[in-house]
């Protein structure tokens, strides 16, 4: 068995921790505080590649495998968590979704400018009424012969506002349950398409999260993607490789968290010495270390098992369920190293913390990670 990275990936690695340390790290702490969507940061993921990382260079994108996706991810949400759940929805969610089961004519009309990062894309499948439970879609898609008309409201859309490009998932056929859901391809500025205000949140508060509505917009049936009643399996599928970059944002806001608690502990003096020379914060470090070597092991066999062709529902599920708790314990514990500092803005473990809370709640909370291992497990 080897464990070792390829110097591609390592290449890949560095480039990102280049970048988010270069031109993330500046600003992070404004954007944050005036929530502020990180619209230059974006172009210049887009130029670097960042947000069609695993996308075939025929349709724009990197052509990467996944393992190169996660490391870039862990680098990304050391820093900045808002900028890295953009690239993960743009990559995962729906550059993903639409490069396997889109049409040819969908792919070079979308994907190739959400590839480049022309554009970015937004997923919708959260409801008032429909979050965890994702058949129950109140959002109706009735066909009507060349188009479908599409009404109803989405909730906690993240890129919600600054998307062009929506994937929306609604019920055309109440009477067939899952298998009458369909998924389709909504662009922002289509008549009746309206965008609610911005949610104002706990953490990763630089990237822009809104609610959706829909009032008789009508879709053309050449933006559906996949067959009639596609659309609660396409979710399924695309949400399986989407927790594993949310596994891997979670680490990157783990190990964030770790190395600035280990650097100041090196530096900070109580009672006559640095303090990591007290077992009471050298026994943080090495729960913290351990840890997130763990989580780094689940988020990498997920990744592993995506690239290899194997199923990945499980392992991706195993993934985002230990590592946001990891990210949860992590930054928590970082805080507490840093004492009263840990509580200042400028210390930057606090919003590490506020930003772990969202990785155990979207792309499926850790609930739904247990609904999904539980039963993969009892099926064997
Ligand atoms: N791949 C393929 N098919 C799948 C699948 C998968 N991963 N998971 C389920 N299916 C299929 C099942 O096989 C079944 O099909 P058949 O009837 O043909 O056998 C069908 O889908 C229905 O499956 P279930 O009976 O298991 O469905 P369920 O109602 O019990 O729900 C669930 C399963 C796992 C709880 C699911 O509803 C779920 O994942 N919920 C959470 C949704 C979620 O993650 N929401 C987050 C919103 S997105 C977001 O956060 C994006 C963002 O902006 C960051």
């Amino acid at each position: 068995m080897d464990f070792s990275l390829s110097e591609e990936h390592l290449m890949i690695r560095d480039a990102a921790r280049d970048f988010a340390q270069n031109e993330l790290l500046p600003g992070v702490i404004e954007r944050d505080e005036k929530q502020e969507f990180p619209t230059e940061q974006v172009k210049r993921m887009g130029e670097l590649g960042f947000l069609g990382m695993m996308v075939d260079p025929k349709y724009g994108g990197g052509g990467m495998d996944t393992v190169s996706y996660v490391l870039a991810m862990e680098e990304l949400s050391k820093v900045d968590a808002s900028c890295s759940v953009i690239v993960s929805v743009n990559n995962s969610l729906v550059c993903w979704g639409l490069e396997t089961f889109g049409t040819e004519e969908q792919k070079q009309k979308y994907l190739t400018r959400l590839a480049t990062g022309e554009v970015i894309g937004a997923f919708c499948l959260s409801e008032p009424e429909a979050g965890s439970d994702a058949t129950s879609q109140k959002t109706t898609a009735i066909d009507k012969g060349d188009h479908y008309l599409l009404n109803g409201t989405k909730n906690w859309i993240t890129n919600g506002g600054t998307a062009d490009v929506y994937l929306v998932i609604a019920q055309t056929d109440i009477e067939k349950g899952h298998k009458g859901i369909n998924a389709l391809i909504v662009e922002k500025g289509m008549p009746g398409f309206e965008i609610g205000p911005k949610e104002q949140k706990l953490g990763i508060r630089g990237s822009d999260t809104h609610s959706l509505m829909f009032t008789d917009v009508k879709v053309p049936k050449e933006n559906r993607i996949g067959e009639d009643g596609f659309g609660f399996k396409f979710a399924m599928k695309t949400l399986s490789g989407g927790r594993i970059g949310i596994a891997a944002q979670a680490l990157g806001i783990a190990s964030g968290a770790y190395e600035l608690a280990k650097e100041y502990s090196k530096v900070r003096k109580a009672f006559g010495t640095e303090i990591c020379n007290h077992q009471a914060i050298a026994f943080k470090l090495a729960d913290m270390h351990t840890q997130i070597e763990a989580a780094r092991h689940l988020v990498m066999k997920a990744a592993w098992d995506k690239d290899n062709g194997h199923n990945y529902d499980l392992s991706g599920a195993m993934a985002k369920l230990y590592a946001s708790q990891v990210a949860m314990d992590t930054s928590v514990e970082a805080v507490q190293v840093h004492g009263g500092n840990g509580f200042v803005k400028e210390y930057h473990v606090e919003r590490l913390m506020r930003d772990a809370k969202i990785t155990q709640i979207y792309e499926g909370t850790s609930e739904i990670q247990k609904i999904v291992i539980s039963r993969s497990i009892l099926r064997d």
